[in-house]
């Protein structure tokens, strides 16, 4: 069996959740490789809807055991709120089910703050993060002096190393950007308390997988966030500090590469993007409206993390194209068809104009995306309630049509399309 990897092909929250949910039903282990509670991953399972942002979302089958890998950065605060609200709704999260890695490293609330305060410092010029000290502790990483979950198993050391990282990021806190300090020994016994806690689930998960690899079993990768937030491949700055891409996985996991199986490509039926930075399909009024929801529903695209209203549009298949060429995607995932039904025409990108001239690729990646004006093609909708489909057979002419456009253009045959939040509401298609 092999490592599969699922991954966001477009700016985040394209359903991954939800894929992951489906294809961890044959899958030993499930495991996030990158980011941190940034994510939030949405499934729902009959009345029962689960909000996860750090805990792979495969947990919730009862066979799965779930691993957050080297390449996570861990708050354990909100890993823990998140352990309880499962443990509430009687799934097993002992340290036999969930594993972490010694080598994923620690947000603390000190990285929280110095998120707020460089966001603030910014100005006009904001990323939009999602506020939850992602960047700070992956800044702490990259300066290799990061603190690592490995760490927590000698608390006297573990608490002076906090105290430290405290009181040395509390001067920049103050001294750039003017900020509250934060209490350096209370913080450390916070964290002291944290690691006696999460001792137990500390795990070399690398080796784990790899047994499980070569046992013949199935490890499914989650992915976190999306290829266009990518901090080398993405529309940088306006990015999240990880790789979100099947590369990312691979070391993100310290898994093999000769395991890699399918590279799941994970995608909207249309685009959507949360913070700042270019969206050259963004749509406003009544049609940006119909793909938005009121809010009413948990699949409406308001941020699961932040609560923001997520910028909407029509489905950029230059974008697309772009994510599968980095990734090396073997199938694609549609997800929310269901909420194109009634629109018509639709509209997809199918190429940019800049100076006067047409681009049917990027030529510096995502570099001034900004700087580029979509080029649609019409494609006829249909007005079929389509979320009774299951089979392809199932699907509407022009709903059929719009997803082989989408495999034109994208060069990425679709495996799977999702019709609506239920785990079964699912279009598999053989081959
Ligand atoms: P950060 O990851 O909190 O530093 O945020 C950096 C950028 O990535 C911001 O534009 C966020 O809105 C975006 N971002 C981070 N995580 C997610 C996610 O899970 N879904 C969608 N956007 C995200």
């Amino acid at each position: 069996m092999a490592l599969d990897i699922i991954i966001g092909a477009q700016w985040g929250d394209e359903g991954k959740g939800r894929m992951v949910d489906t294809l961890a039903a044959h899958a030993a282990i499930v495991a996030r490789f990158s980011g941190g509670d940034n994510a939030g991953h949405t499934v729902t399972v009959g009345d029962e809807v689960f909000k996860l942002h750090l805990i792979p979302s495969g947990m919730i089958h009862p066979h799965s055991i779930g691993v957050i890998g080297n390449g996570v950065v861990v708050n354990p605060e909100t890993l823990l709120a998140e352990m309880k609200k499962l443990e509430d709704k009687g799934i097993d999260v002992s340290p036999a089910r969930l594993k972490i890695s010694y080598g994923a490293h620690i947000i603390t609330p000190a990285h929280r703050a110095l998120d707020a305060a460089q966001e603030a410092a910014r100005g006009t010029g904001q990323i939009g993060t999602t506020l939850r000290g992602i960047g700070p502790a992956y800044v702490d990483k990259v300066a290799r002096r990061g603190l690592r979950i490995g760490e927590m198993s000698d608390p006297e050391s573990f608490a002076d190393r906090i105290k430290a990282h405290v009181e040395f990021t509390n001067q920049r806190l103050t001294k750039l950007y003017g900020a509250e300090p934060l209490d350096a020994e209370s913080t450390a016994a916070q964290f002291t308390e944290y690691a006696r806690i999460l001792g137990p689930y500390t795990a070399d998960t690398g080796s784990l997988i790899d047994q499980a690899l070569k046992k013949g079993e199935r490890v499914l990768a989650e992915g976190a966030q999306g290829t266009l937030l990518d901090i080398d491949h993405g529309s940088y700055p306006f990015v999240t500090s990880s790789s979100p891409t099947a590369a990312g996985a691979i070391s993100g996991l310290g898994a093999g590469i000769q395991h890699i199986g399918e590279i799941v490509g994970v995608t909207k039926a249309f685009q959507t993007r949360v913070g700042e930075g270019a969206m050259p399909t963004e749509l406003e009024g009544e049609t940006a409206g119909r793909l938005r929801g009121s809010g009413a529903n948990p699949w409406d695209e308001f941020g699961t993390t932040t609560g923001r209203p997520r910028r909407v549009g029509w489905l950029d298949l230059m974008l697309l194209r772009y994510a599968a060429r980095i990734n090396g995607f073997s199938k694609l995932a549609i997800t929310k068809l269901d909420i194109l039904s009634g629109i018509d025409p639709l509209k997809v990108c199918t190429g940019y104009t800049a100076g006067g001239r047409r681009y049917s690729d990027l030529p510096h990646g995502l570099t001034g995306l900004e700087n580029f004006e979509p080029v649609y093609e019409d494609v006829p909708g249909w007005q079929e309630d389509v979320s009774g489909a299951r089979r392809w057979e199932d699907l509407p002419a022009a709903a059929q049509n719009y997803l082989r456009k989408i495999e034109q253009v994208g060069g990425v045959p679709v495996g799977w399309v999702s019709v609506g939040p239920e785990r079964e509401q699912l279009v598999v298609i053989a081959g």
